[in-house]
């Protein structure tokens, strides 16, 4: 069973997902959106809304679905054409759910434990503040109020499969995907080792060229993230969204020429340099190197140039979002095409496992 044989003529293919769990902000869309959309003509593109890995943090049973929504209309009004992409919904694709449990029979708990998101999340369920290796003790202990799902332990496996099972080439994800990345290679490796079998190829994050963007919060320090609170969505209006920007953190101003730039401007300047005309971010740098820099003005060009992107985005996720028909037309159409790929791809794996029909 030789994938590479079939394949050698055809588009790379191109998989990747965000999880519902709320809007899109400014990190989802530098770091994996905006990326997603310049793909979609040089490559077999297949994006996904995972609602199975949001379960893997409880949201609320009435949100989730509406949670889809808002993502799929966040791609589409970004400017996914649903006409050269595959769209689609993780559950409404069932031969992902078996394919996880038949992979995770190669996957080691002790590796996926490891996992730093895991680690993190593990610690948050468990209210353990502290970096140190505790959590084994913690999580095998018999304290069953502080439960830690195994279905955030296994999140990693169904990674995996998500980007396996369409045999995908680029996988375009955020740095902060980059360990469930390298698990996958190592899944495939093992399996491929284990029934002695180039089944499945390696998986590479895709940057043009570029480094895995890593975009910052509004509060200082760190990346931008939903549960750090310092986001900018996509679907702010304009009035939220310059003051968000307007409440940044900054500092007291550099003191002499030339003084070192500290991180809370730092991250403004990383902002702008998504957002802005190269001119305008060299201006205020070097405002900043000869003292002259007023953060008043920086905030209010930033606005302004984050607005450009976002607005018109804005815009057409209202549209979208109210037409459920359209939602479902184009969910329809993507799951169609995602089982097709998907079924083949399981029935490969069950009959290398040794699972036959009678
Ligand atoms: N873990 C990713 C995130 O949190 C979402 C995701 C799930 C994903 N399955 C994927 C991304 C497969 C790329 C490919 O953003």
């Amino acid at each position: 069973m030789e994938q590479t044989e079939q394949k050698r003529d055809k588009k790379k293919v191109v998989l990747s997902g965000i999880r519902a769990t709320g809007n899109l902000h400014l990190g989802n869309y530098f770091g994996a959106l905006s990326k997603f959309v310049r793909m979609q003509d040089d490559y077999d593109c297949r994006y996904f809304v995972a609602d199975l890995h949001a379960l893997t943090t409880h949201p609320d049973p009435r949100m989730l679905h509406e949670n889809v929504k808002d993502i799929l209309a966040e791609y589409l009004a970004a400017g996914l054409d649903p006409e050269k992409n595959t769209i689609y919904v993780q559950s409404d694709v069932p031969e992902i759910a078996e394919m996880y449990l038949l992979m995770n029979m190669h996957v080691g708990i002790g590796e996926l434990m490891r996992t730093a998101s895991f680690k993190d999340k593990a610690r948050k369920a468990l209210g353990i503040k502290s970096e140190g290796d505790e959590i084994e003790k913690e999580i095998i202990g018999n304290q069953t109020n502080q439960r830690v799902n195994a279905g955030l332990l296994t999140y990693p496996t169904l990674m995996a499969v998500d980007i396996l099972i369409h045999h995908a080439d680029y996988v375009p994800v955020g740095k902060d995907q980059e360990q469930h990345l390298e698990l996958t290679r190592r899944f495939a490796r093992r399996f491929n080792s284990f029934y002695k079998t180039s089944y499945f190829h390696e998986p590479f994050n895709f940057n043009f060229g570029g480094e895995a963007v890593k975009v910052p919060g509004l509060d200082g320090s760190g990346k931008m993230g939903k549960s750090e609170g310092n986001c900018i969505y996509l679907i702010d209006d304009e009035k939220t969204l310059r003051k968000k920007v307007m409440r940044a953190v900054t500092d007291e101003g550099p003191k002499e020429p030339g003084s070192p730039v500290s991180e809370p401007i730092r991250n403004l300047f990383t902002l702008m340099e998504l957002v802005s005309e190269p001119s305008t971010l060299e201006h205020f740098k070097n405002a900043y190197s000869d003292c002259s820099i007023r953060y008043g003005d920086l905030k209010k060009q930033l606005a302004e140039d984050i607005l450009k992107v976002t607005l018109p985005i804005r815009e057409r996720i209202l549209d979208i979002r109210s037409n459920d028909e359209y939602l479902s037309k184009v969910v329809r159409r993507g799951a169609e095409r995602a089982r097709a790929a998907a079924a083949g791809t399981l029935a490969d794996v069950r009959e290398i496992m040794g699972i036959r029909k009678f």
